[in-house]
């Protein structure tokens, strides 16, 4: 292999793990307080899907807004993470 490819193929994988890194690190998890607590069980029991239902019960434009740059509001948890781990 030339030294070249090397770089190239460093290069994309460090851009692989930057792209993956990024959205976990900027986006809010879940809260962990006594409102969304209880997500994180339906999560554990039935899946992200199942505890997504609820979310639009409150977010929504007459009880809590989202942020005019709030991006697409589709399948919440893919990117508002529930932690387990701390
Ligand atoms: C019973 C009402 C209610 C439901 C249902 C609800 N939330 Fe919330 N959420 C709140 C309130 C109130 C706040 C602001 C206070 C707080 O942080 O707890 C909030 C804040 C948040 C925040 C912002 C945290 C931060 O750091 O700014 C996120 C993200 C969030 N909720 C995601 C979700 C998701 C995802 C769901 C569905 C699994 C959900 N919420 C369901 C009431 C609710
Ligand atoms: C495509 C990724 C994505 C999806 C899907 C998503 N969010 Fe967000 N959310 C974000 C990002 C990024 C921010 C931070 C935006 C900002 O700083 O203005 C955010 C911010 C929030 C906040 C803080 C207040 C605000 O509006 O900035 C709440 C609450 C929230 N999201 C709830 C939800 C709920 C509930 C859903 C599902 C109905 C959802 N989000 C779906 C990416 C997402």
């Amino acid at each position: 292999m030339k030294k070249r490819d090397i770089f190239l193929l460093l290069g994309a994988l460090a851009l692989i793990i930057i792209l993956w890194m990024a959205p976990e690190e900027t986006t809010q998890p879940v809260p962990k307080d006594d409102i969304h607590l209880k997500f994180y069980d339906i999560v554990k029991n039935d899946g992200k899907k199942a505890a997504e239902k609820f979310c639009e019960d409150c977010h929504n434009d007459d009880n809590i807004p989202f942020s005019e740059d709030h991006p697409s509001k589709f399948r919440c948890l893919f990117c508002h993470k529930v932690k387990f781990d701390d």
